[in-house]
C-alpha cells in the first residue's frame, strides 16, 4: 500500500492481490496519510474509519452498470467488508455493550451487521452477468452499509471519542487489528 498527500490532495493505492485500486479524498488528509509515513492509524476510531472509506468507495464503484472487473470488485469488497464486521463484531461491540448508554445502539449495530451478511450472502448466487439484477442488489446492501457508517461514526464513535481515554482506543485498535487475523482467511472466501 502506498499514501501520499500532495497540497491537500491525497491519492491512494491499495495494491491487493490481483487488483490496483485508486481513490481521490480532495477533502481532507487524515494524519496517518501525511507524505512519506507508513504509520497506521492506532486509535481504533481512524482505523475503522479509514476501512469505512474504502468500503464506501468500492460499494460507490459496484453500482454502477458496465463496470469492468466486477467480479473481482465484488471479492475485493468482502475481503474488505467481511473482517471489518467480524472484527468489530469480536471487539468493539462487547466492550460497547458493557456501558449502560451504548449498549441498545451496539445490540442493532450488530443487528445490521446480520442483515448486511445475509443480504451479501444472497448476492453470492447471483451471477454478475445478470447485471440488472445484481446491480439493484449491490444497491440495497450499500444503503444498508451506509445507514450502518453513518450511525457507527455519528453516534458511536462520537460517544467513545466522549467516554474512552487514549490508551482504551488504543488498546482497542490493537485487539480489532489483532482479531482481524484470524477472520482474514474465512471473509475471503
Ligand atoms: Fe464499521
Ligand atoms: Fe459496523
Amino acid at each position: 500500500m502506498f499514501r501520499f498527500c500532495l497540497k491537500g490532495v491525497i491519492v491512494r493505492l491499495f495494491l491487493a492481490p490481483g487488483i490496483t485500486y485508486i481513490c481521490w479524498h480532495p477533502f481532507r488528509c487524515p494524519p496517518a496519510f501525511v507524505q512519506g509515513s507508513d504509520e497506521m492509524p492506532e486509535n481504533i476510531i481512524d482505523t475503522l474509519k479509514q476501512e469505512h472509506e474504502m468500503v464506501l468507495s468500492i460499494l460507490s464503484e459496484l453500482i454502477s452498470k458496465g463496470i469492468s472487473g466486477r467480479e473481482q470488485k465484488y471479492a475485493t469488497l468482502k475481503e474488505n467488508l467481511m473482517p471489518h464486521l467480524i472484527g468489530e463484531e469480536q471487539i468493539l461491540y462487547p466492550k460497547l455493550k458493557e456501558d449502560a448508554d451504548m449498549r441498545d445502539i451496539s445490540f442493532e449495530a450488530v443487528e445490521e451487521h446480520s442483515a448486511v451478511k445475509t443480504l451479501l450472502g444472497q448476492l453470492d448466487s447471483v451471477s454478475t452477468s445478470d447485471e440488472e439484477i445484481w446491480v439493484a442488489k449491490i444497491k440495497v446492501i450499500q444503503e444498508n452499509v451506509s445507514h450502518h457508517i453513518s450511525e457507527e461514526e455519528e453516534k458511536i464513535f462520537v460517544q467513545m471519542q466522549r467516554k474512552m481515554s487514549s490508551d482504551e482506543l488504543s488498546s482497542l485498535d490493537s485487539q480489532y487489528k489483532e482479531a482481524k487475523k484470524s477472520v482474514i482467511p474465512v471473509a475471503a472466501q
